[in-house]
């Protein structure tokens, strides 16, 4: 044997299996891809010639094993426990009190908070310090053997130590416990990857996870971005452990990928605190956790506190509210929106995420149903998380049972009857008929809502009114409505009545940007609007603006400055426009320099406070400062008026106690109409 060579040998071995754990297990890359990709080479090389000299913990060998037909049966050395779940603060003061009354220890131990990893346990058994076995958790007594797969796992050692590490004789013989997972930007990647390869795509993590450790061809197992981290020793030939902190610190020290999450807490007071830190950090971690697990740290005293049932007493699981539930999808209804759009939504068998009762979800668009092939009956899982609005993420396939209906995009619109048409270059299906009563109640809603008119009092169920009864027909409808006209109406008595034809008439004074804003044309945001404004100072200088002008403005491409061109071109919009200015909605945007010609406010300054009755806090602001005025936050003696609504703060003792004059919302209106 070429001895040299052969040392040569072992040193490539070693050196790659370095670069491999400060990458997999570290996330640190310390050498480039071109170099890691020679050294390889150069192993493969001297591994052809001299095929005798292969080992086991050589590089090459994680993958390489043949597909098998069935794993085979492994029983487990000590029962792979599970653990008693805890859901709130109570549980976890109730755990803590039952143990205490068992063992006084308890009053003086620290404890380990770690997070629960929501992926697949793994049992994975070291001799001489070599990986010789892993297998899958099962039925807690007997697992399946995936020695094979756990191989190709990059950041499970292969080789651990056996000589001493941080003064400690390292067990020869160990088995240890841990969990594979998929990082969530790992799931991502795959999926678009599976998806553009036509293939079928995972679910959730976990769901990919399970699937490839599960995979009779470890070359498959070897392309799925699994991980590992270790959190606890089944079995080992020495006694040393006696803290799980230290089990922790073990494990990392001979190479295994410890989350460094976990936090040593020396009092249950400690825990507590620890425990709302973590949760919060939920949605910042790279992987999925459905909980913590918190452990008493003495692991004697652990021990002694024995079982009840199957569950260990000295530790508790914290879970976390579900965030993804499976219900089945009784049907598929369909929205349709401001712009006609149709958006088809799951009608849900109830089902409860996280203490909410979920019955509808997002489906998206219509090729999100095709894409994931989500049928009528199927059962399917249901996301939610955060404000994000309930979405189907998926079928079951499993346990679908063949009478599942596959759903087309209606051909009729569901609220008007009239044909629906799929633009060419767009995902979606619209309703183009303009006279849809659902687009018309869309389209005032947005028209009244905070950011365009901000008509204070005005919510959908009384758009949802105003259009079933008739009342009104377009927008500009709004501004001819009087109280005699609101009151036969549900709901309206004579001062309700009363406050919204004065919400509805005060709007008139928003400036142009928000009434840009509120027509709602395709592209044309509050951004755009007020950009606008700079250019043209009233609806009829935008109107007659070309496509050339517009689009020397910053922001406005060819195809917003054809959507505005082609909105003022229409009938039906010049129409609206005719009546916005009959009906006195007519705003003007005075440029800079006129501006303090025309302004009643000029020189003063307000300060407002409590709930007022026809103006938001942002669009009295507005009104303020269109008529010149300033708003400011606190009374002071240059205070010129505090501006009062409903149950005002501390604000009014204060000008009073200045001496500042008192106003109420008509007076500041009269000001400004009647100066
Ligand atoms: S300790 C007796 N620690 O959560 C020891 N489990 O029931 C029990 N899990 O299915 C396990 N992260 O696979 C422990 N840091 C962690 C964990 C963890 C995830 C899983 C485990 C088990 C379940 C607990």
């Amino acid at each position: 044997m070429d001895n040299s060579l052969h040392q040569d040998y072992i040193r490539l071995i070693n050196e790659i299996n370095s670069y491999n754990y400060y990458y997999h297990v570290l996330d640190q890359s310390i050498v480039s891809d071109a170099e890691f990709d020679s050294l390889i080479r150069k192993l493969r090389a001297i591994e052809s010639q001299n095929p005798g000299w292969i080992t086991k913990d050589s590089p090459t060998q994680r993958v390489g094993a043949v597909p098998v037909s069935k794993f085979g049966k492994v029983i487990h050395p000590l029962p792979i426990l599970s653990l008693a779940n805890a859901f709130n603060e109570k549980d976890l003061i109730d755990w803590r009190e039952r143990i205490f009354k068992l063992d006084p220890r308890v009053k003086s131990t620290g404890y380990v908070i770690e997070p629960k990893i929501d992926g697949l346990t793994v049992v994975l058994h070291y001799q001489n310090g070599q990986f010789v076995l892993g297998a899958t958790r099962g039925n807690g007594e007997i697992g399946e053997d995936i020695t094979s797969n756990i191989r190709t796992i990059r950041s499970i050692p292969m080789t651990i130590p056996i000589e001493k590490t941080s003064n400690r004789t390292v067990p020869s013989n160990v088995v240890v416990r841990g969990e594979v997972y998929i990082s969530i930007p790992d799931f991502e990647t795959l999926n678009d990857e599976l998806l553009k390869n036509g293939e079928k795509i995972y679910l959730n993590p976990r769901n990919t996870a399970a699937g490839s450790l599960r995979q009779l061809d470890p070359k498959i197992t070897s392309k799925r971005p699994l991980k590992l981290l270790a959190y606890s020793i089944v079995m080992s030939n020495s006694t040393e452990f006696t803290s799980q902190w230290e089990i922790l610190k073990f494990l990392r020290d001979v190479g295994f990928p410890v989350s460094d999450l976990s936090v040593y807490c020396k009092t249950f007071e400690d825990v507590l605190v620890e425990v709302k830190k973590l949760a919060a950090k939920r949605d910042d971690i790279n992987f999925e956790i459905d909980g913590l697990v918190i452990k008493i740290d003495d692991l004697d005293l652990a021990n002694d506190l024995g079982f009840v049932g199957k569950d260990p007493r000295g530790a508790i699981a914290l879970k976390f509210p579900a965030r993804e539930e499976i219900t089945t999808m009784v049907d598929i209804g369909v929205n349709v929106g401001r712009t006609g759009v149709l958006t088809p939504f799951a009608i849900l068998e109830p089902v409860e995420i996280g203490g909410v009762i979920v019955k509808q979800a997002t489906l998206h668009n219509f090729d999100y149903i095709l894409e994931k092939d989500i049928r009528i009956g199927d059962r399917v899982l249901v996301k939610r998380a955060g404000d994000v609005i309930p979405y189907i993420i998926g079928p079951i396939l499993e346990t679908r049972k063949g009478s599942e209906k596959v759903f087309s995009p209606p051909l009729i619109c569901p609220v008007c009857g009239q044909e629906t048409e799929k633009l060419a270059d767009e995902v979606a299906w619209y309703c183009v008929n303009s006279g849809c009563p659902a687009q018309l109640v869309r389209n005032i809603e947005y028209f009244v809502s905070r950011s365009a008119m901000d008509i204070v009092g005005m919510g959908i169920k009384i758009v949802e009114i105003l259009v079933r009864e008739n009342v009104v027909k377009d927008v500009a409808d709004l501004y001819s409505l009087t109280v005699s006209d609101l009151l036969p109406l549900e709901g309206f008595a004579q001062k309700k009545a009363e406050n919204l034809i004065n919400a509805i008439q005060i709007s008139k004074q928003r400036p142009l940007s928000r009434l840009i804003t509120a027509l709602g044309i395709r592209g044309v945001g509050e951004v755009m609007a007020s950009e606008l404004t700079k250019y043209f100072h009233d609806l009829d200088e935008l109107s007659q603006a070309s496509e050339e002008i517009l689009m020397s403005i910053e922001g406005i491409g060819p195809n917003i400055a054809r959507q505005l061109v082609d909105w003022f071109q229409k009938d039906t919009n010049k129409h609206l426009l005719w009546k916005l200015k009959e009906n006195g909605v007519w705003p003007i945007e005075v440029s800079s320099s006129k501006k303090s010609e025309n302004q009643p406010l000029a020189g003063l300054t307000f300060v407002v406070t409590g709930t007022l009755e026809n103006f938001s806090r942002d669009s009295v602001k507005e009104y303020i400062e269109a008529n010149g005025g300033k708003v400011t936050g606190s009374v002071s003696k240059s205070t010129n008026f505090v501006l009062v609504g409903e149950n005002p703060g501390s604000k009014v003792d204060k000008a009073i106690e200045l001496n500042i004059k008192i106003i109420r919302e008509n007076d500041l209106t009269t000001m400004v109409n009647k100066p």
